[in-house]
């Protein structure tokens, strides 16, 4: 029932359809092609902007219907404050924008791309369509029934009227891709557990093979005989198998280490035996959106053929509790020979991540390794829904995050790790254990998993704030928000695709 979005780039010269939409500056300021566009309605817009106090300031609007002098239903105006003001990463939020002033009955519209003085340029009008991609986004698969005074259309053909149609058009292909990694994304993350278990994860996940990513999925039998016992035990009360996946872009020079991306795939996160509390619970549907943004992130850089090898891997699990589910007090020898007591059977995705780590280290001998995970509650209180947490054992590849965050709008604050950190999560039965007490959750979290990626560049982000019931913003309407994505494919294209 969602209405799908076909997204078109056109001339000036091509006459306006539908709903227009068209952005406009402090002072009512317009560009020439807008101008001539709106010319035929003589000094309408001046009188409704004046009757609705409309000045052009940043994120205001205008609505004008049935504009006498043209010929379209509806008349939009969006204020973008002052022009020089404006940021590239500000052109996706008017793109999305624009869309939310699209009804959803309209079947055509068209958004005029016109700012007074120098004109854009292709990549901020590019900017703007993924915006619109973005925006559009909603997930309504099992919405069987509308109410009826909800019309809407089955799809919405929006065009883009711009100057420089070719290089807008070849600007947007990278962002096209970046979208299709995104939306994937929230539909997985918005997927319920009954459908999405690993095995199905996996198999999504298989997806990719069309655009030229190989993929690779280990059953448990492959991960036992690796030794993953530190994955395998949390999967082992459910009545769903666990799966690895390992997927692969080669996009770079032959033979030239990766980049690594690994991902938290706990398709459901009941607790297991240290089972949550009923209330709020249905939230762990998400907890796999760590996985879900690797899978994202690898459609998005095979869709734009980035030139660069990249591994991802994610290691997808239901935690249940049953009777043979894991149980607090047990020990597991992990992958990489280290011991781990299990405190709190709920800590679960670092015990995931211990092990895909350390197969991943070991098997690509990575450039970097970054993973991502909705690993803590403790994030949450700590950082609230702007930013994701992160953590680093080196400078440069923390910089180079905060850096593609800023540049992405998909931002990242940096936490402490340290051997004081480190000492609370000293078990008195094995190597370590897998909760660290009630202070300091996310980071003690974050220790756990630096025991197991030796000296490799390595990163984590803790995304359970960001990653899922995520703020509604300007270009995301959707509870799984696809976080992620869009950041580290910044961070590929500005520091390893040169
Ligand atoms: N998946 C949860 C973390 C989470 C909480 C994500 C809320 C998104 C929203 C994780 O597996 C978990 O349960 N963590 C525990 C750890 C604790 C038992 C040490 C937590 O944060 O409470
Ligand atoms: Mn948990
Ligand atoms: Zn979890």
């Amino acid at each position: 029932m969602a209405r799908t979005l076909r997204l078109e780039f056109a001339g000036f010269d091509t006459p306006a359809q539908g709903v227009l939409i068209l952005f406009c500056e402090e002072g009512l300021k317009l560009g020439g092609a807008a101008r001539k566009v709106l010319a035929p309605t003589g000094d309408l817009i001046n009188r409704a902007a004046d009757a609705d106090g409309f000045k052009g300031k940043n994120g205001s609007s205008l609505e004008i219907i049935a504009p006498s002098g043209l010929d379209v239903p509806r008349v939009v105006l969006v204020g973008v404050g002052k022009g020089r003001d404006l940021k590239d990463q500000d052109f996706a939020k008017l793109g999305g924008i624009a869309m939310s002033k699209i009804p959803g009955a309209a079947k055509v519209a068209t958004v005029l791309v016109d700012f007074p003085g120098r004109g854009l340029s292709p990549e901020r009008v590019a900017g703007i369509g993924l915006g619109v991609e973005l925006r559009a986004y909603a997930f309504e698969r099992y919405k069987t029934r509308r109410k009826e005074d909800e019309e809407q259309a089955r799809e919405v053909k929006v065009t883009i009227l711009t100057e420089g149609v070719g290089a807008v058009r070849k600007a947007f292909a990278s962002r096209a891709a970046v979208a299709g990694g995104v939306l994937i994304a929230r539909d997985l993350v918005n997927e319920p557990a009954n459908v999405l278990y690993p095995e199905e994860l996996a198999r999504r996940a298989g997806h990719l093979k069309r655009l030229g990513v190989s993929v690779e999925i280990l059953d448990p039998a492959q991960m036992k005989k690796l030794g993953m016992n530190a994955l395998l035990g949390v999967g082992q009360g459910s009545e769903h198998e666990s799966r690895t996946v390992i997927m692969r872009w080669n996009g770079g020079k032959r033979g030239a280490a990766p980049v690594a991306f690994v991902g938290k795939g706990v398709c459901f996160d009941t607790g297991g035996i240290s089972i949550k509390p009923a209330s709020g619970m249905e939230d762990m549907k998400g907890d796999m959106a760590g996985a879900a943004c690797v899978i994202g992130l690898m459609h998005a850089l095979a869709a734009r053929k980035a030139r660069v090898n990249a591994v991802g891997a994610i290691g997808l699990v239901e935690n249940m509790p049953s009777g043979t589910a894991q149980r607090p007090g047990d020990i597991v020898t992990t992958m990489s020979g280290q011991t781990i007591e299990i405190i709190n059977t709920d800590a679960e995705g670092r015990l995931v991540l211990a092990d895909l780590l350390h197969y991943v280290n070991k098997r690509f001998n990575p450039k970097i390794m970054i993973d991502l995970a909705t690993l803590t509650g403790a994030i949450i209180v700590a950082l609230g829904q702007e930013y994701a947490g992160l953590f680093s054992n080196d400078e440069k590849l923390a910089e180079r995050l905060i850096e593609a965050g800023r540049e992405s709008g998909e931002r990242v604050w940096r936490m402490p790790l340290g051997p004081e950190y480190d000492k609370m999560i000293d078990s008195k039965f094995a190597d370590m254990k897998n909760t660290g007490g009630r202070h300091a959750g996310a980071i003690t979290a974050a220790q756990l998993l630096l025991r197991f990626v030796d000296k490799t560049p390595w990163a984590h982000l803790d995304i359970a704030g960001t990653g899922m019931g995520s703020p509604q913003t300007d270009i995301n309407r959707s509870w799984g928000s696809g976080f992620g994505v869009r950041l580290l494919n910044e961070f590929v294209a500005r520091y390893y695709e040169k």
